[in-house]
């Protein structure tokens, strides 16, 4: 795949990094930027070690999205290390954030369990590992600003029900299993109605996570050799 491919006039189409992207853009936008869809997640500077641990979970099936396990069956780690930190370095401006329909209570609820977690349950606040401005941490928390609520209930659904698997320890499985219902839509609501700003994930390791997490400590090493 990383030959160069025969154009309509039999010309070569260069092997560059905007082809290889251009199959994601249609649905991930131009740069990554998100489209109206709101299944469809924006790209755009996430950071490159969680970008590239959901490529090689789609490409081995621990991720499931059809399109996108077979777009990326068989492509090599570093085919897409590269395209990661192509997205991870770009940084158009958010879309526009259509409005959040939630009750205040629904919407303040969810700020709690943002910002505190919920003690009773041992659940930890979600900007412990996400930042307290949710940007994210590198290399491998990503942001959670931008993201629509349909989206966020959507993966969170999806690890407790084992469809989305992240390397172990799993701690967002753990995280998942432990909210209710009511507190995903909270939560998911209010991430929903936060304004978008185009902050960079946190360079810095936090003193400690609140839970292990095995895809933060698998992209410590970078590059796949
Ligand atoms: C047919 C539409 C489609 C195409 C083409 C596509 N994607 Fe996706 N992509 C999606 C959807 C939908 C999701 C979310 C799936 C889910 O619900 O877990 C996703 C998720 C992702 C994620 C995880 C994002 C996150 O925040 O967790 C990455 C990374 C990604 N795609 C990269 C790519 C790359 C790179 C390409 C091109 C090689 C590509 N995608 C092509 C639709 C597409
Ligand atoms: C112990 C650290 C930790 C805590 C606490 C935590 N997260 Fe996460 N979260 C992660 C990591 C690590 C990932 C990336 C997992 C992967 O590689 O797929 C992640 C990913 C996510 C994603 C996927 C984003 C995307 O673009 O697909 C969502 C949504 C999310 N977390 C929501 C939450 C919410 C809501 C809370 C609070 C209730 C929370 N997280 C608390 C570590 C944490």
């Amino acid at each position: 795949m990383a030959q160069p491919q025969a154009g309509p006039a039999g010309e070569r189409i260069p092997d560059t990094m905007e082809a290889r992207v251009a199959a994601c853009i249609g649905c991930h936008g131009a740069a990554g930027r998100g489209v109206d869809n709101v299944y469809f997640p924006r790209l755009a500077g996430k950071p490159t070690g969680y970008l590239y641990n959901q490529l090689v979970a789609f490409r081995d099936g621990r991720r499931k999205y059809v399109p996108m396990n077979y777009l990326l069956a068989y492509l090599p780690d570093s085919y897409l290390y590269k395209m990661a930190e192509h997205f991870a370095a770009q940084n158009p401006p958010p879309l526009a954030q259509p409005p959040v329909n939630a009750s205040p209570q629904l919407l303040r609820d969810g700020e709690r369990i943002v910002t505190q977690g919920v003690p009773g349950k041992r659940l930890p606040a979600c900007i412990a590992c996400h930042g307290a401005d949710l940007a994210g941490r590198e290399p491998g928390i990503p942001g959670l600003l931008g993201l629509r609520a349909d989206y966020v209930s959507a993966q969170l659904g999806a690890w407790r029900y084992g469809v989305r698997t992240a390397l172990a320890p799993d701690c967002m499985q753990v995280i998942s299993s432990t909210l209710s219902e009511p507190e995903v839509a909270a939560v998911a609501a209010y991430l929903a109605s936060r304004p978008v700003t185009n902050a960079r994930p946190a360079k810095t390791a936090p003193a400690a996570l609140p839970l292990r997490c095995g895809s933060q400590h698998a992209s410590q090493g970078g590059a796949p050799k």
